[in-house]
């Protein structure tokens, strides 16, 4: 068990374009994931990507668990291991919610998403699969995807104002309960 140290934005690799996964059976990628899954619990995350570990792969791992799924109306997700992802919206409507990060710590932002996308990626035993997804693991997922193109949370947010420590969440009309985590 490792648990490996997260990057901060301002950190280069956060704003690079990863790269793809030969071969996600290689033993470096096994146990990268792992590594990644000791990481995402220490840190209390629900999602974390492969650049936001100092390692440029295009990898992500969420999970969303049964209160989750019920607070947030979506499907839960044990943990899920997505590489090389490419993601599809499949409507043209988005939704804005509160979302943070592990590589933003302290802070909190309303960001647009989209409604329901479809997204395809190899799992970790290097098997293509597709889903559909709604909601918040629509949201999860694109928020772990945008780690692997260099994008981060706020450069998402439509309105500044919309920018905020996450102590001062409780001030804010619709602010997500105690339980919120970050990704
Ligand atoms: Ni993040």
């Amino acid at each position: 068990m490792s648990i490996l140290k997260i990057a901060r934005m301002g950190h280069p690799i956060l704003r690079e374009r990863a790269n793809e996964i030969a071969d996600p059976q290689q033993a470096q990628i096994q146990t990268l994931v792992q590594d990644m899954l000791d990481t995402m619990i220490d840190a209390n995350g629900l999602g974390l990507a492969a650049p936001q570990v100092h390692v440029s792969k295009r990898l992500v791992i969420f999970s969303i668990s049964e209160e989750q799924a019920e607070y947030y109306d979506c499907e839960m997700m044990p943990l899920s291991v997505l590489i090389n992802p490419v993601l599809e919206p499949l409507s043209d409507t988005t939704n804005t919610d509160w979302e943070g990060c592990l590589s933003v710590p302290g802070l909190r932002g309303r960001v647009p998403r989209y409604d329901h996308i479809g997204y395809r990626g190899m799992s970790l035993e290097g098997k293509a699969f597709e889903r559909e997804a709604r909601g918040w693991h629509a949201r999860v997922v694109q928020h772990e995807c945008d780690h692997l193109d260099g994008i981060l949370y706020p450069q998402r947010i439509e309105n500044l104002s919309d920018l905020i420590f996450e102590s001062e969440i409780k001030h804010h009309i619709g602010s997500p309960d105690d339980n919120e985590i970050t990704q």
